[in-house]
């Protein structure tokens, strides 16, 4: 981590990992109300109560960069999810509902521990996404499985490509007591998503949950696992818009994708590489995936440019770089839609908007505008538009 990863960011005192318990049985033992001080582990902490917030994101600019270590430049938001922990020693499952869910989910501690359980085969569906972050939290972060309680809250619409899962991700692990660095957090929901879902997904979408600054874009470099914040300038706004196409990564073709990326990447070598060029696509004989290598390639430098627009204020270009964004999606990478391409038109026919292009992985979900502050209000786009603030990333809030 560069300029985030500082103590202020971690969600608790840095410590050794604990030594890997006995799951979970001898947790319950450990903790078992009314047992004598010295039947107990005397080292163990209290299960504590804990509310989490983990906010969505919304992706400015680098599009399908992140599986290849290129560059992106999220915002955290400030709609997401809150994740309400209260333990209870004496029971063996965690019991999870949510405000956007009809089904209450229980989570028995010692399947979820074991290596070998499908995730993916786990109902109601929607838990699954706690059964794989409480699976690396007690598995492989050594963390103490407790049961009791989670309560889900969230202002976040879901399949909308704002990261409700990611956000859903972050709150339960800071809620079941992750403690360490932004950015171990946001792999760990990385891996717990790939594991829920089978999608190969990027570290993107966690990332900026993760690393939120209030105010600021965050220039990521996802090889190195670096963020950089970038002030967003006075007098413009960013909003979001629905398509009501609602898409599921794992019903899309974003495993094509990326295999389309691996592919490209054994014939020509990496495509998020410093210096690499259209030039260098020459050896890519096959035309679509020369059309998604240069997506990549030329997606990279797009990034950065924006960086650059944004840092000099020059938010006509920022503007045009997003527009190219969008057709380089469309036309090279082929994850737009025409109800999405149709959005960006209209959206860049409103008076004072600067650029606009699909937000997330595509296939259906958002588009992100930014305008002249005051140009963008609901009329354009009724009950589907959300104007969203850079905002600061994951936390404990009790
Ligand atoms: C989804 C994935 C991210 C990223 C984007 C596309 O949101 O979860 O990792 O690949 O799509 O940029």
């Amino acid at each position: 981590m560069t300029k985030q990863g500082r103590k202020a960011h971690c969600y608790g005192p840095s410590r050794p990992p604990r030594p890997k318990p006995n799951l979970p049985e001898q947790s319950r033992v450990a903790f078992a109300p009314g047992r004598a001080n010295s039947d107990a582990l005397p080292s163990m902490p209290t299960p504590q109560s804990r509310v989490a917030f983990a906010p969505g994101r919304v992706n400015l600019i680098g599009e399908h960069t992140d599986y290849t270590g290129g560059l992106a430049m999220p915002i955290a938001i400030q709609l997401g999810t809150t994740a309400a922990f209260e333990p209870e020693l004496s029971s063996s499952r965690l019991e999870l509902s949510s405000d956007q869910q009809a089904t209450t989910g229980y989570l028995d501690l010692q399947f979820i521990a074991k290596s070998t359980t499908d995730l993916p085969a786990i109902r109601p569906g929607w838990i699954r996404y706690a059964a794989g972050v409480a699976r690396q939290l007690w598995v492989q972060k050594r963390l103490e499985p407790v049961g009791g309680r989670i309560r889900i809250s969230s202002t976040l619409p879901q399949g909308a490509g704002l990261s409700s899962s990611a956000a859903l991700e972050l709150s339960i692990g800071i809620a079941l007591g992750f403690e360490g660095e932004p950015v171990e957090l946001a792999l760990a929901c990385q891996r717990a998503e790939q594991l829920a879902t089978g999608v190969p997904c990027g570290v993107m979408d966690q990332l900026a949950s993760a690393t939120g600054v209030a105010g600021c874009a965050l220039m990521m470099d996802c090889a190195r696992l670096s963020i950089d914040p970038v002030p967003i300038p006075d007098g413009i706004e960013i909003a979001v818009i629905h398509s009501g196409q609602t898409r599921k990564l794992s019903s899309s073709a974003y495993a094509l994708r990326r295999a389309e990326c691996e592919q490209a990447q054994n014939v020509i070598g990496p495509l998020s590489r410093p210096g690499i060029t259209e030039s260098d696509l020459s050896d890519l004989t096959d035309p679509v995936l020369k059309r998604r290598a240069r997506h990549v390639v030329t997606e990279n430098r797009r990034v950065a440019e924006l960086a650059q627009a944004l840092k000099s204020g020059d938010l006509a270009l920022a503007g045009r770089i997003m527009l190219a964004s969008h057709k380089s999606l469309a036309q090279d990478f082929e994850v737009s839609t025409p109800v999405l391409d149709a959005m960006v038109e209209k959206a860049m026919a409103i008076p004072g908007t600067l650029g606009a292009r699909l937000t997330g992985a595509g296939f259906g979900g958002c588009i992100v505008v930014i305008a002249m502050s005051g140009s963008l209000d609901n009329s354009s786009f009724p009950g589907k538009f959300f104007a969203v603030q850079p905002s600061q990333g994951a936390r404990l809030l009790s």
